[in-house]
């Protein structure tokens, strides 16, 4: 049996010559699903963990590159060593949870650790590592995932999806929605890894930044934050301007030590709660843009630290160190610990409701 994920083998529900519209390639429960919109922008999402397989946009001369980290068969994402988390939703909690614990309404409640003594990215079989439910509307397609009461140590039954939409201005729009039958904690984003000069290419140290942040949380050397809202001015975490990443990575600073990088939480100057600019990612040569938009109140901008070059990619290259980066929109690592942070709880009768955007363009 084929389990290649990359090449389309039916168009199922619309016609392979339809300019925008969805494509459905099987395998088994797996199967991959295409955005397509009139700019030649080709999206690949998989209900293998809601994943982002690849997203090929134009450069300014019209060249087109797929900008998303990823591998080639569904073996490779299932027994992903290192687990990199590449292009999935993760969750319930995207990212940290110290020591694997937090209380709520009096409750203690005990995850699964798997980063160290720290819960990480929703536990061992997190978000990413489940096949989720899909349905493909119009020209978007929805995911879904009932996340069992007890499932990884959280409690409640949480009903979540996830719709990814590809729209004509180049923008991948991801609308998370999710309800509860118990007092919970939700934190799901998107792990998607990008390299504007395209997957493979050698570093995103070239690539110019813009976080619309002032301030971020340091953080100890498990990556926990401290719990300290620090001013990004005067300091290497400052993007509010946009800056080349590899600018001030080798500044004598321990939150680089701690993080090997960048690996940190920036919160952001929001206006309200409507969906604002959280981020720009510029790479000179190609001329990509990605802005990232969201509702969410905070971005964690992980420079690829942890690749290695041990894992080779959909094209064949080795991932090499930082060779891509993720803009995870969410709300900050151990909030459940962090009362006095925006709240991550959600409660029977609420509806959590989260919009993030991946816009691409070129200058
Ligand atoms: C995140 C974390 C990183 C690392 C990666 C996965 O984004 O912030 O520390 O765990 O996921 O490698």
């Amino acid at each position: 049996m084929d389990h290649r994920i990359l090449s389309l083998v039916t168009c199922a529900l619309l016609t392979c010559n339809t300019a925008v519209g969805v494509e459905v390639s099987d395998f088994d429960s797996i199967k991959l699903y295409t955005l397509k919109n009139q700019n030649e922008m080709v999206v690949d999402i998989t209900n293998y963990g809601a994943t982002i397989t690849s997203i090929r946009v134009p450069d300014r001369a019209g060249n087109i590159a797929d900008v998303a980290l990823g591998y080639r068969s569904v073996e490779s994402y299932i027994n992903a060593i290192d687990r990199p988390y590449f292009g999935s939703v993760v969750g319930r909690y995207g990212n940290r949870i110290a020591k694997g614990s937090f209380i709520l309404d009096n409750n203690k409640y005990t995850l699964a650790t798997n980063d160290g003594q720290n819960h990480l990215h929703g536990g061992k079989m997190g978000f990413d590592k489940v096949v989720w439910k899909a349905e493909v509307l119009e020209d978007s397609v929805k995911f879904s995932y009932l996340a069992r009461d007890g499932e990884e140590g959280y409690p409640g039954n949480l009903a979540l999806s996830v719709t990814y939409s590809l729209t004509d201005d180049n923008e991948i729009v991801m609308h998370y929605e999710a309800t509860t039958d118990k007092p919970t904690v939700v934190n799901v984003t998107n792990h998607t890894y990008f390299n504007l000069s395209g997957e493979g290419a050698t570093t995103i140290n070239d690539h110019v930044l813009h976080i619309n942040a002032s301030k971020f949380t340091p953080v100890d050397a498990g990556l926990i934050p401290t719990g300290e809202l620090r001013d990004v001015a005067e300091t290497p975490f400052d993007f509010r301007t946009p800056k080349e990443i590899g600018r001030d990575l080798d500044a004598h600073d321990t939150q680089l030590k701690y993080g090997l990088g960048y690996d940190h939480n920036w919160v952001l100057d929001r206006i309200d709660d409507a969906v604002e600019l959280a981020a720009m990612l510029y790479e000179p040569n190609s001329g990509r843009v990605l802005e990232v938009l969201t509702t969410e109140p905070a971005l964690q901008f992980y420079g690829g630290n942890f690749l290695d070059g041990r894992l080779v990619g959909k094209s064949g290259k080795a991932y090499q160190h930082r060779s891509g980066l993720c803009l995870e929109t969410q709300h900050s690592p151990d909030s459940p610990n962090r009362p006095e942070w925006p709240s991550t709880v959600l409660r029977p009768g609420e509806k959590y409701n989260t919009t993030t955007v991946y816009r691409f363009g070129v200058k």
